[in-house]
């Protein structure tokens, strides 16, 4: 596309059934916000939307989990992710929720235009039901075995692993995740989208028009789906929470929150123009806006096959440019799960970090997951802060502000003639923001901060070559024009880090009493000096600091803590799965019924032509009677001649090969399945004492 009038970019909308962590913020919305800050910086229009993704299965089932409403769920979640984006900078022009009016009527809409322009398939077929639960199930309500890649937590609609988009018939062995039931089959009645009828058009659009300008995983995914064949996929679902269907036989139905979700980009740029006094429309419907949508791997199937196919048949919409998905991060080589509390929080960092953001932003991106999935690890983390942030970037800035604050009380010194080395070093300054611009329109993020970085690197070794603090003694006018350069340097660090390192930059600009100016990124790569000669700036202060080991290892318990608490738990689980359900309960006065007495086995043979049974003569304290017991596999006869034993005592007689049992001796079994006498723990009971 040539040269667009603005932007429309979009960050996923977080699911609102959790706080977020640093595989959200590396997947996601630091490179999202880098993108955006950066066309900002350069003085484009730019609409930055986000908000939360308040339907679906995933909230009902928290809900379900914690005791309260979805809604209660939602307003929870909502503001914990809300108040980590602003706290890490995600400088999102608008946040919204699919819960707000505005989006339920935007999406309600844009179904019923589908349907009125007769662009849905309605069908009534069987679909999966949990008898236990009567409800249907879709979605995360169930999981079963993939059918594409065999994994066994695949769920109703996507399998997480291999990606695959699933009807939820599809699953093998499909299970309830509500009840743990076998689903039964039951009629419905459904609206499907006919993917089916846009794989011309997808094929046109991105298997001709995006091979070479969207990324290899991407391009990769959409083919192999488009190459295997596309069939209709419900867009609605039996649930109670979610956008009512608005067309006629929709009662107690919502829409599929994969229908209703990506259209959230849309009302949340709604309510934003609103806001902000503008139309809205351009950024969705105009031919010259470039809209871009970025996301982790596992949605790119909604956003480059469902979702286009859903603005295709709207019919007034734009398609994106781009979607530069990225893969996932691993922490300390594990999959990062909720669930397993695997997991850096955003909000648990921040109290253990505080103020320093910008520092996982960083390590974040120099890590990014953009080609394959990448490992952050907390050493990694260190050695970005330490080796990097404090000892090039900081350590430039604070012998540049604390020179000049000592050689010239903080104003900015004349540069005299320039030698070879300053001109290089200024031309080198002033070809950085292309170099950084080309990587990040190519959404090379990792290569970008990496850039960023080498621009600190020049700045040193400038200081470092030129040595000021040894010909301040000798040569007032080299000094002079040596700090002016490094001041320089230093201001086009203060606006290029702006994108990757906000709060850094903020408090960079502050200390050198800069201006910011809409035209800052054209700036440095103008003849002009951004800090003028006389320009006074302010005091150093540190912008990094050093994390120290302890820090670290501390995180590292915290970790391996997390993983001692989960293997406790699967064991529980794995012992009690091994372990009966309980009975159902009785009430006191049917225990009441049961005689139970201390007895001693006087008498024991083996029943002839029966390996398990034993015939015994128990003293029961009322009597001695015949007890046949099911014991022969664990005890011979003669190991338990003067045992004593506890006897269900009026139990009715049973006739067992011929032999009349007159009540039933008590036995659990030990591990190996071994049978194992209850009887009195110690000596000196009676026979005919009662158990109670
Ligand atoms: O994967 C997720 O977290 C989804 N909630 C993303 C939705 S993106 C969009 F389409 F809204
Ligand atoms: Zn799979």
């Amino acid at each position: 596309m040539s040269q667009p009038k603005r932007y429309t970019i979009t960050a996923a909308l977080p699911y609102t059934n959790g706080p977020i962590h640093i595989g959200h913020l590396a997947g996601v919305y630091v490179p999202a916000d880098i993108y955006a800050r950066y066309l900002r910086l350069k003085g484009e229009d730019v609409a930055f939307i986000c908000g939360s993704d308040e339907h679906g299965v995933a909230i009902s089932i928290k809900a379900k989990k914690e005791g309260i409403t979805p809604q209660e769920v939602v307003d929870k979640y909502n503001k914990i992710i809300k108040d980590s984006f602003a706290d890490f900078g995600i400088s999102f022009d608008n946040y919204s929720r699919t819960s707000a009016k505005i989006h339920h009527d935007t999406a309600s809409g844009f179904f019923k235009k589908l349907y009125d322009q007769g662009d849905f398939i309605e069908e009534t077929s069987e679909q999966l039901y949990d008898a236990e639960a009567n409800q249907f199930l879709a979605d995360r309500f169930v999981t079963g075995t993939c059918p594409k890649c065999g994994h066994e937590e695949a769920y109703g609609d996507q399998c997480e692993n291999c990606g695959s988009s699933l009807n939820a018939t599809d699953l093998i062995n499909p299970r309830s995740t509500i009840t743990g039931s076998v689903p039964v089959m039951r009629e419905t009645k459904h609206w499907f989208l006919p993917l089916d009828r846009y794989e011309d058009f997808l094929k046109k659009w991105i298997l001709e028009g995006h091979k070479n300008d969207w990324k290899p995983n991407v391009y990769g995914q959409c083919k192999s789906w488009i190459d295997e064949g596309l069939r209709p996929r419900a867009v609605t679902r039996d649930l109670d929470w979610g956008i009512p269907v608005p067309v006629p036989g929709g009662e107690g139905k919502v829409l599929y929150v994969w229908f209703d979700a990506p259209i959230g980009y849309i009302s949340s740029t709604k309510e934003w123009a609103e806001r902000e006094g503008k139309d809205w429309k351009p950024y969705w419907k105009d031919a010259d806006t470039k809209l871009v949508h970025f996301i982790g791997k596992d949605n790119i199937v909604f956003h480059c096959i469902i979702f286009p196919s859903m603005l295709k048949a709207e019919g007034s919409y734009i398609l994106p440019e781009n979607v530069p998905a990225n893969e996932f991060l691993n922490l300390e080589g594990n999959k990062l799960s909720t669930s397993k509390n695997w997991a850096v929080w955003l909000h648990e960092y921040l109290e253990d970090f505080p103020g320093q953001q910008d520092v996982l932003r960083y390590a974040l991106t120099a890590n990014a997951p953009e080609t394959k999935d990448n490992d952050f690890t907390w050493k990694d983390f260190q050695a970005r802060n330490n080796n990097e942030l404090v000892a090039i970037f900081g350590n430039f800035i604070n012998r540049v502000v604390v020179l000049t604050n000592k050689y010239y009380d903080g104003v900015i010194p004349e540069a005299f003639d320039l030698n070879e080395e300053d001109e290089r070093t200024l031309a080198e300054l002033r070809a950085y923001p292309s170099v950084i611009a080309s990587s990040l329109e190519r959404y090379r993020f990792r290569e970008s901060q990496n850039e960023l970085m080498n621009l600190a690197r020049l700045g040193n070794k400038y200081l470092a070559d030129a040595e000021p603090w040894k010909t301040i003694k000798t040569d007032e006018n080299r000094t002079a024009t040596v700090m002016h350069i490094a001041l320089q340097i230093a201001a086009s660090l203060a606006i290029v880090c702006e994108p990757f390192l906000p709060h850094t930059s903020t408090k960079l600009k502050q200390m050198l009493n800069m201006e910011v100016t809409a035209e800052d990124w054209s700036r440095i790569a103008a003849d002009d000096d951004i800090l003028p000669q006389g320009h006074k700036i302010n005091k150093a202060e540190l912008l990094f600091t050093k994390i120290e080991d302890e820090q670290i290892e501390k995180q590292l318990e915290k970790l391996e803590k997390t993983k001692m608490d989960n293997k406790a738990s699967a064991q529980v689980v794995e012992t009690a799965s091994a372990i009966a359900p309980q009975k159902e309960p009785i009430q006191y006065d049917d225990f009441m019924k049961m005689d139970m007495r201390v007895g001693t086995i006087l008498e024991a043979e083996k029943m002839p032509k029966a390996d398990k049974l034993l015939v015994l003569k128990v003293d029961t304290g009322i009597d001695v009677r015949t007890i046949v017991s099911g014991i022969a596999e664990s005890f011979s006869p003669e190991d338990i001649i003067g045992k004593q034993v506890t006897v269900l005592v009026n139990l009715a007689p049973r006739k067992l090969r011929g032999t009349v049992s007159e009540g039933m001796i008590l036995m659990t079994e030990d591990t190996d399945g071994k049978l194992v006498f209850m009887n009195p723990d110690r000596a000196g009971v009676e026979n005919g004492g009662m158990i109670s």
